[in-house]
Parts: C-alpha cells; sequence; structure tokens
C-alpha cells in the first residue's frame, strides 16, 4: 500500500510539510509536463500518465494537492480520475485542528492546523479548508470547495460546489453561497449569493501616513517595557 501525492507545487509543498508528522508519502504524481527531476522531497516523482499504467491501484491512497485552479475543477478531474482507476482518495486531518465528532468529512478532504469544525457540519468530498478556518454548526461545505486561512463560515450556511474563499471572507448564519463562487478576501457575506458569482466588499483606503506619525502615538508608546 502507498501513499501518493498528486501535485508538487505551492499546495504539494504546503501539505507535505503541514502533515510532516502525520503522513508518510511514498510516491509523488505530476502531469508529465510538470516531471522536471525524478525526486520531490527525496519522493519519488512519477508522471500521471506513468501511475494510471500501474497494473493495481486499489491499495493506494491519495491526496489531490491542487488548489483551486480551474475554479477547483482540476482538483475535482483529478480526484475522479484517480478514484475510477481504483485509488482511494484520503482524508488528511491536521492534528492540531478540531472536529466536532458529531460532524462529517468526507474523503478527499484536506484540513490544515487550527481549523475549528463544530458540531452537524458537513465537509464534502474534495475540499480544502486552510490554517485557522471555522466553520459554524450545522453548515455545509460542498465538494471540491477551496477555504483560504482564517475564512469564518457561521452557523448553518451552505457553501454549493466548487466555490473559492479568500483569505478571511466571513459567511454569515444562513446564507447560501452559490455554485461556483468567488468571495474575495476580506468580504462580509449576509445575503444569499447566486451561482457563479463573484463578491467583493470595499477594500480599505491606503493612507500613506508618514512612519513618524507611529512615534507620536501615545498608545505604541505605552507598549514598551
Ligand atoms: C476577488 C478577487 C478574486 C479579484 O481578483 P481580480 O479580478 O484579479 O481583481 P484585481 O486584483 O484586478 O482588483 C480589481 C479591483 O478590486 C479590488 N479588490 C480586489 N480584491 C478585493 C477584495 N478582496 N476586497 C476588496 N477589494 C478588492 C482591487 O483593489 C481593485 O480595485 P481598483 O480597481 O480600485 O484598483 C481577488 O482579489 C481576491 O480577493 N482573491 C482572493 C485571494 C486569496 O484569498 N487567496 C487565497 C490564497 S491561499
Amino acid at each position: 500500500m502507498r501513499n501518493v501525492l498528486i501535485g508538487t507545487g505551492v499546495v504539494g509543498e504546503a501539505i507535505f510539510d503541514a502533515f510532516a508528522n502525520q503522513v508518510r508519502f511514498d510516491l509523488a504524481v505530476v502531469d508529465s509536463k510538470f516531471v522536471k527531476t525524478g525526486t520531490w522531497n527525496d519522493l519519488p516523482v512519477i508522471s500521471t500518465e506513468e501511475y494510471l499504467k500501474s497494473e493495481d491501484l486499489s491499495g493506494d491512497s491519495f491526496v489531490v494537492a491542487i488548489g483551486y485552479t480551474e475554479s477547483n475543477g482540476l482538483r475535482r478531474k483529478k480526484l475522479e480520475a484517480l478514484r475510477a482507476s481504483g485509488a482511494k482518495p484520503l482524508s488528511l486531518i491536521h492534528e492540531k485542528s478540531y472536529i466536532s465528532a458529531k460532524s462529517c468529512i468526507e474523503q478527499g478532504v484536506v484540513i490544515f492546523p487550527q481549523v475549528v469544525v463544530e458540531n452537524h457540519v458537513t465537509v464534502e468530498v474534495g475540499s480544502i479548508l486552510w490554517s485557522n478556518a471555522v466553520i459554524g454548526h450545522e453548515s455545509r461545505i460542498s465538494p471540491y470547495c477551496f477555504l483560504a486561512a482564517s475564512v469564518t463560515v457561521a452557523g448553518a450556511a451552505i457553501v454549493e460546489e466548487q466555490c473559492t474563499l479568500g483569505v478571511g471572507a466571513l459567511v454569515g448564519n444562513n446564507v447560501r453561497i452559490g455554485r461556483g463562487s468567488i468571495i474575495g478576501a476580506g468580504a462580509i457575506v449576509t445575503k444569499h449569493v447566486k451561482d457563479e458569482s463573484v463578491v467583493i466588499n470595499p477594500s480599505s483606503p491606503i493612507l500613506g501616513l508618514p512612519p513618524k506619525f507611529f512615534d507620536q502615538l501615545s498608545g505604541f508608546d505605552s507598549l514598551k517595557p
């Protein structure tokens, strides 16, 4: 039986690093155009084409380390193709995350450190929850979503398939985010969002204050020992 990491890019590096104490990968697999050397992080690397030609993949477990490329569609394609070939999607849940025993994490999900999944939540196949995400009680994260660092989903919210939520986005109670939507970094979503929407909130103005301004703040001085 082998543990196989699919993808050696930014997400592959992050997963390999974050889960180094929890899972030992035996093989890395990438499309042939990305095979540059025979090893990556001391793992043997082979092409997807070569891997899929292997006689029997039924003993293998795999993690698809691909982010929101093609609106999460590439991760979906890879996971479905490998599953159809007999390999099993592995879920990675970081030991420093809290997952309620009353919640359900499906196959092929990756949950980075310091994530909180409250009670009666479902995180469906192929979704990725990056560090510090919080999923409130009774919410559903549908298949192949990507939630960036520090996303907060309040209670009883629904994030439909293949959504991407940017860093620090906040989804309010009972809100439904339509399929394939992109929620920008820092956005606050309080109303339902139609399928394939892009949501951003106004960005903060850049004031351009001179650095000496901070020396004049009494609050900063009082923090000095
Ligand atoms: C929403 C988003 C997808 C839009 O990307 P884009 O189409 O390339 O947008 P641009 O960078 O061209 O910005 C267009 C305008 O929207 C503003 N804008 C972009 N993203 C914004 C955001 N999240 N909140 C507020 N304003 C934003 C830009 O400042 C710019 O304003 P301007 O026209 O006044 O200069 C993107 O900015 C975003 O938030 N991505 C998520 C990033 C993230 O969390 N990544 C996770 C990495 S793991």
